[in-house]
């Protein structure tokens, strides 16, 4: 059996990893993230950009050979995640410092930790090593299960880890949707110059 593959279909030029990376459910149960490759991944999100340098990202990681740590993570991710998040190699929690000073709040702080993610995304995939992001885990109970003080916010859960081509641990559903076409809006509908809503001259 063949993996999945889901290149972006476009006429337009991409980078190749942007242009391969999808988000999949089919995580290969029985493989590991090396520890090197754990740490290219986390070394990625230190170097994006963030405003002011404050680097407001915090990840709470746990690769799935600590079985007490890889669970406790599991603990805080929603029902429907689970089927397939558990077969992930890593899971982590994002997280962000909301606060620039003690008194002011950080505006930027979760558009930088999507940016540190998007990275960790990218350099994940140069090792073969897919992602698929969690807005539905609780972070109130990540912030209970982890002690995580009030200043700062778990803002997603993120799962790492080798594709296989065996969709039978996955539900229907997912499996329907893992073999699905990714689909986006056109260009016209989010590129905008001139005013709100009108597409921008270069495109027409
Ligand atoms: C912040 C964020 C939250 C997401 N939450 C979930 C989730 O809880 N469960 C899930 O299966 N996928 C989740 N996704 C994955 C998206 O559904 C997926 O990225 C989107 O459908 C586009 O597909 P692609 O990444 O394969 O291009 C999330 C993605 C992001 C960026």
């Amino acid at each position: 059996m063949t993996l999945i593959e889901k290149p972006a279909e476009t006429n337009i030029y991409l980078n190749d990893l942007i242009a391969r990376r999808y988000s999949p459910r089919a995580f290969d149960p029985n493989k590991s993230i090396e520890h090197d490759k754990l740490l290219s991944i986390l070394e990625a999100a230190r170097w994006a950009a963030s405003s002011s340098n404050l680097q407001p990202w915090r990840f709470i990681v746990a690769p799935k050979e600590n079985e007490t740590e890889f669970n406790k993570i599991l603990s805080v991710i929603k029902e429907g995640n689970i089927p397939w998040a558990k077969n992930a190699g890593v899971l982590m929690i994002g997280v962000i410092n909301k606060y620039r000073r003690p008194d002011v709040l950080n505006r930027h702080a979760s558009h930088d930790l999507g940016a540190a993610i998007g990275q960790m995304v990218l350099q994940a995939l140069e090792h073969d090593i897919y992602v698929r992001q969690m807005g539905g885990f609780f972070p109130d109970k990540a912030r209970e299960v982890y002690n995580i003080p009030e200043e700062f916010e778990a803002y997603t859960a993120i799962a790492f880890g080798y594709k296989t081509s065996d969709l039978s641990h996955l539900t229907d559903a997912h499996r329907e949707r893992e073999m699905a076409q990714r689909e986006r809006q056109p260009m016209e509908s989010f590129v905008f110059n001139g005013d709100w809503e009108q597409t921008a001259d270069f495109l027409k």
